[in-house]
C-alpha cells in the first residue's frame, strides 16, 4: 500500500513521546534507564497510529536494548503497509551524560523500502549535503573527496568542514583530513545527527566521514532522501567473526551502499525530536505544567521540512496516553 496519507504529524507524536520521558532521566548516568523510557513511550505512541509496520531497524542489536526489536509489529495492523526504523535515544551516552544532541528519531519507508541490517554493527560513512550530492566517491582517498566538495560547494578546502566521531579507529581519518586542510569538528556521539546536519539550510558541516552504526546509515540515508543530500557506506567487520557473517550471507564486504539501497523510493519519512538541546534540535524544557519540545518532520516525495515546537500539559497528555511521564518523586 502507498504512504499516500501524510502520517508525519503521527509519527512525530511518537517522537516527542519517546523524548518527553526520557529527558527526565538526563545526566543520570544510567543509559538502559533512559533507553528504556523512550523505547516504551514510542512503542505506545506507535501502536496508536493507523498503520501495518514493521520495525526493519530496531533497538537492541547493537546495545541488546529490549523491545521495539527488529521484525516486531507496530500500529494498528491497517493499512498503509511501512517499513520502521526507530532509534529511541540516538546518543544514549549524550542523554545519560547530560551532553548535548541526544535526539528521538523514526524513519519511514513503503513496505520492504528500508534496508534490513546485515547484523554487521558498523559501517564505514561518507555523508554530504545536496550541492556535493554525486560528487564524492568512498573508495576514492580522503583528500580528493574533500576536494570535490570544496569544489562543489564553491569554496576552499580551508573552508570545508568534516563532522568525525572522536574514536581511536579514526586517528589514520583526522590525520587524512588534516592533510587535506580541511577543518574537523569532532563529535562524541550522534553520527545521525551529524549526517543530518550536512544538508540542512545553514549546514554547521559540510562532510560525515568514518565508522559508526550500521542502523544509524539507514537512518540518515532516510533524513538525506529527503534533504537531497546522500550517503555511501560500506560494512566494517571487526574481527574473523564478523568477515565469516558477511561470506555466510554472500554478502560482498566491499560493496558500497549508496542512499537508495539504503532506502528505495521516495515514499519516505523522517521525524526526530530533540532530547538534550544541540546544534540540530532543541532539547526537551520543563515548566511548572509540562514540557515544550522541538521536532522536525520531513518527507521526501513532497520535500517538505517542517520544524515543529509543540507544548504538553503533564496532565492532559498523562490522561490521553496513559503513560507517567512525571518523575517518581
Ligand atoms: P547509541 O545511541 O546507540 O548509544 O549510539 C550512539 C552512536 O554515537 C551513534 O550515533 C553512532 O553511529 C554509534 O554510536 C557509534 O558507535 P560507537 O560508540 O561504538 O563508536
Amino acid at each position: 500500500m502507498q504512504l499516500d496519507r501524510n502520517i508525519g504529524m503521527d509519527l512525530v507524536r511518537c517522537t516527542e513521546a519517546a523524548a518527553l520521558r526520557a529527558a527526565r532521566l538526563m545526566g543520570r548516568g544510567d543509559k538502559d534507564a533512559a533507553d528504556q523510557a523512550a523505547v516504551d513511550a514510542m512503542r505506545f505512541a506507535l501502536n496508536a497510529m493507523v498503520m501495518d509496520g514493521v520495525v526493519v531497524i530496531g533497538e537492541g542489536e547493537k546495545d541488546n536494548a529490549p523491545m521495539l526489536y527488529t521484525g516486531e509489529r507496530v500500529g494498528t495492523g491497517a493499512p498503509p503497509a511501512v517499513d520502521i526504523a526507530v532509534d529511541p535515544v540516538e546518543g544514549t551516552t549524550l542523554l545519560a551524560e547530560g551532553m548535548p544532541g541526544a535526539i528521538a528519531v523514526i524513519a519511514v519507508a513503503e513496505r520492504g523500502a528500508l534496508h534490513a541490517w546485515s547484523g554487521i554493527p558498523y559501517m564505514y560513512k561518507l555523508a554530504v549535503g545536496e550541492a556535493a550530492r554525486g560528487k564524492v566517491d568512498i573508495n576514492a582517498s580522503v583528500a580528493e573527496n574533500i576536494h570535490a566538495v570544496a569544489q562543489a560547494l564553491r569554496r576552499r578546502v580551508s573552508d570545508i568542514t568534516v563532522v568525525v566521531l572522536d574514536r581511536p579507529r579514526h586517528h589514520q581519518l583526522i590525520r587524512e583530513i588534516r592533510e587535506a586542510g580541511a577543518r574537523i569538528r569532532l563529535i562524541a556521539h550522534g553520527d545521525v545527527a551529524a549526517g543530518v546536519m550536512t544538508a540542512v539550510e545553514d549546514a554547521p558541516a559540510d562532510m560525515l566521514m568514518g565508522i559508526g552504526g550500521a542502523p544509524e546509515a539507514v537512518v540518515t540515508a532516510c533524513a538525506l532522501k529527503c534533504l537531497g543530500g546522500e550517503i555511501q557506506a560500506r560494512m566494517w567487520p571487526r574481527d574473523d567473526h564478523e568477515r565469516a557473517l558477511i561470506a555466510q550471507q554472500g554478502m560482498d564486504a566491499q560493496h558500497v551502499y549508496s542512499t537508495d539501497e539504503l532506502v528505495k523510493g521516495e515514499n519516505v519519512y523522517f521525524v526526530a525530536t530533540g532530547i538534550t538541546s544541540g546544534d540540530f534540535l532543541r532539547g526537551v524544557q520543563y515548566s511548572d505544567v509540562g514540557a515544550r519540545t522541538h521536532s522536525v518532520v520531513m518527507r521526501a516525495t513532497t520535500g517538505t521540512i517542517r520544524h515543529i515546537e509543540s507544548f504538553h500539559r503533564w496532565d492532559k497528555l498523562m490522561r490521553v496516553s496513559g503513560i507517567d511521564y512525571l518523575p517518581n518523586e
